[in-house]
């Protein structure tokens, strides 16, 4: 059963200065309302109950955002807007559902994950990047199906341009499973044009196994001198833990760069 899911949080978004010199992207509005909202929401409908955030100090205001009770409580006693009072409640509603856990460093992915080690309960969990917006399928949801069906972890797959492979976890080809789902052989962060497997990459929607955490507690900085989640999990796939690729059908819409959160807008505005 997946029933938490974690959210890293805490990297510099420095794709997308000026904004993250003060401000937290993960709030940022698409077609207004929070990025990370669309992700609680992808949650809440996959059947996830509780979630952990990973934040830093300079994040706060993450954790601001959904512990501003005094706040509403003052402003709804003096206006009784119902829009506002539904926003309240909707605040509410999610977090009775986030804990809390911090990474002052922004060590990589691989790091931030061991932070939320004591808060596992299952052998499995999910995790969601948040730059990564997919629309129009509840990819999570369809992965948890996935994970039920052939008993293993799940990452989410596409192919993308085999240019842009090095700005992305790669992995080559296992047994085809069916039209969507294969299982992975290897998986690769970053590689160059000449050394990627293929050109299918895996974007931010991990199921992962709880034994990830004794592999993250001996990993050692990879590319970019990062402790990359992705190396993590090739050392549990050459252990024969079995991660199924899996190729979703919805839309991804990359939140994390410039020109990637302005078109998300224009994307999210048209559904
Ligand atoms: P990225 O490296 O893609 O994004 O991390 P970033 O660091 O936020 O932004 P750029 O690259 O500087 O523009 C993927 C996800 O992992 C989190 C980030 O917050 C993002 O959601 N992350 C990354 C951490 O929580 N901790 C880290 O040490 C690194």
């Amino acid at each position: 059963m997946i029933k938490q899911a974690i959210i890293p949080l805490a990297g510099l978004g420095t794709r997308l200065l000026p904004l993250t010199s003060v401000f937290a992207k993960e709030l940022l509005p698409i077609n207004g309302k929070p990025g990370i909202e669309y992700i609680l929401d992808e949650c809440i409908e996959a059947g996830i109950k509780d979630v952990i955030f990973i934040i830093s100090q300079k994040k706060i205001m993450i954790k601001n955002y959904f512990f501003n009770d005094s706040f509403y409580k003052k402003i709804i006693k003096k206006k009784k807007d119902p829009r506002i009072v539904k926003e309240y409640k909707k605040i509410l509603k999610y977090k009775k559902m986030i804990k809390f856990v911090y990474q002052n460093k922004p060590l990589g992915t691989g790091d931030a994950v061991l932070k939320t080690k004591k808060f596992i309960k299952n052998k499995f969990f999910l995790m969601l990047l948040p730059d990564d917006l997919i629309i129009k399928q509840n990819c999570s949801k369809s992965m948890i199906k996935v994970h039920k069906r052939f008993n293993s972890s799940v990452m989410a797959s596409m192919n993308v341009n085999k240019k842009t492979v090095s700005r992305w976890g790669i992995y080559k080809l296992g047994k085809k499973l069916d039209k969507r789902n294969y299982f992975i052989k290897d998986v690769i962060e970053k590689p160059s044009i000449k050394t990627a497997p293929s050109n299918k990459a895996v974007i931010g929607r991990y199921i992962l196994p709880k034994n990830i955490f004794s592999k993250l507690i001996k990993q050692k900085p990879g590319k970019g001198g990062e402790i990359h989640i992705t190396d993590a999990i090739q050392s549990l796939i050459k252990e024969k833990n079995r991660f199924v690729a899996h190729n979703f059908s919805g839309k991804y819409l990359d939140c994390g760069s410039m020109h990637g959160y302005i078109k998300s807008t224009l994307e999210i505005s048209k559904l």
